[in-house]
């Protein structure tokens, strides 16, 4: 490839990058119209809806990867579902249009759009089933925690790294019936449990940020928020590996038709987000990492993170919006 190729590809990724945070704030500014009202199905329409809208008018060739379901189920953005002008790049896209639609409904912190979007091939093609997480920040030597240690050994081994006692770590766990016998062990080594009620992709990006406090995130969660979190943390730096849990014969065979051979695998950041990845996320509420929507006179503002992973660029973009009554 001729250095104006590669120029020009880079340029591309780059306008691709902005682009994705226009899809994501749009999707937010039209979710946030419901946060507080209880209504959790028209949040997440509002949401889908802008993002299609958004993502339609982008000069990519883009297929959902992940999405909100299969076609049978979602009427948009499903598995399959082509979006784009189809004169761009070829790129598969990951996405949640609102991650933590309760949290939007009852106008708690850390509600936000997310999508990620890869060369084709290079994301996961996790099935609608939950996953067992192991997520840390950034600066860490490979391979400190893992899925298979206890987690005892692993919140001692996060200690040992990182300079202090068990008992100075917290981990992030999702408050969940499923997690009692996780959140004892982790009490039992000293360390402290932030729990939160929804929205693990924002807790496993906690952990890259020492203001949030969070050290380690922990837990069973969704498959899909697993891969948005991963390619996050391809970005931003950290490490994570991920265990799809196909409880029942129905999961298998959906895991099965999506291309996963082995339903044990321990999957690696770099497994599950395998190549140059644009994340990009804008807060419906506010929360650790974003801003949510604040309703200003005349408009609305939004606050944006852009990242990719071939520069490892984070982006910050907070913007006022003085047309967004005509975004719906
Ligand atoms: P929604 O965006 O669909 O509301 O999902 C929020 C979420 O909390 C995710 O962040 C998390 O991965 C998953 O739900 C956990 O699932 P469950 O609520 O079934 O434990």
């Amino acid at each position: 490839m001729g250095k104006e190729m590669s120029e020009k590809s880079i340029s591309l990724n780059r306008m691709l990058a902005l682009e994705m945070g226009r899809v994501t704030e749009r999707a937010a500014v039209c979710s946030a119209v419901w946060v507080g009202r209880g209504d959790e199905k028209s949040a997440d329409q509002a949401a889908v809806d802008a993002m299609r809208k958004e993502l339609n008018v982008i000069d990519i060739d883009g297929t959902v990867v992940i999405g909100e379901g299969e076609r049978d189920e979602a009427p948009m953005l499903y598995i399959g579902e082509q979006v784009g002008t189809g004169k761009g790049p070829k790129v598969d896209i990951a996405l949640d249009p609102l991650e933590g639609t309760t949290l939007t409904a009852k106008a708690m912190p850390n509600a936000m759009t997310v999508l990620a979007i890869a060369s084709g091939g290079t994301l996961l093609h996790a099935p609608d089933c939950y996953m067992d997480k192991i997520a840390i920040g950034g600066g860490y030597p490979a391979g400190i925690v893992d899925l298979d240690a206890t987690p005892a050994e692993n919140i001692k081994a996060l200690a040992k790294a990182k300079g202090v006692q068990p008992n100075e770590i917290t981990a992030c766990i999702l408050d969940r019936p499923r997690h009692a016998d996780l959140i004892r062990a982790v009490r039992e080594t000293g360390a402290r449990v932030t729990l939160i009620t929804d929205g693990d992709i924002a807790g496993v990006i906690a952990t890259t940020d020492p203001e949030t406090g969070v050290d380690i995130y922990m837990g069973v969660g969704g498959a899909p928020e697993g891969v948005l979190a991963s390619a996050a943390l391809r970005c931003i730096g950290g490490q994570m590996q991920g265990r799809l849990v196909t409880a029942s014969e129905e999961q298998k065979a959906r895991a099965a038709k999506m291309g996963v051979k082995d339903f044990n695998k321990k999957f690696e950041m770099q497994e599950m987000a395998s190549g140059d990845v644009i994340f990009a996320a804008t807060g419906v509420t506010d929360g650790w990492l974003l801003d949510g929507i604040h309703y200003e006179r005349g408009g609305v503002t939004t606050d944006t993170i852009v990242m990719r992973s071939a520069t490892g660029t984070v982006r910050r973009l907070k913007s006022f919006h003085a047309s967004a009554s005509k975004f719906r």
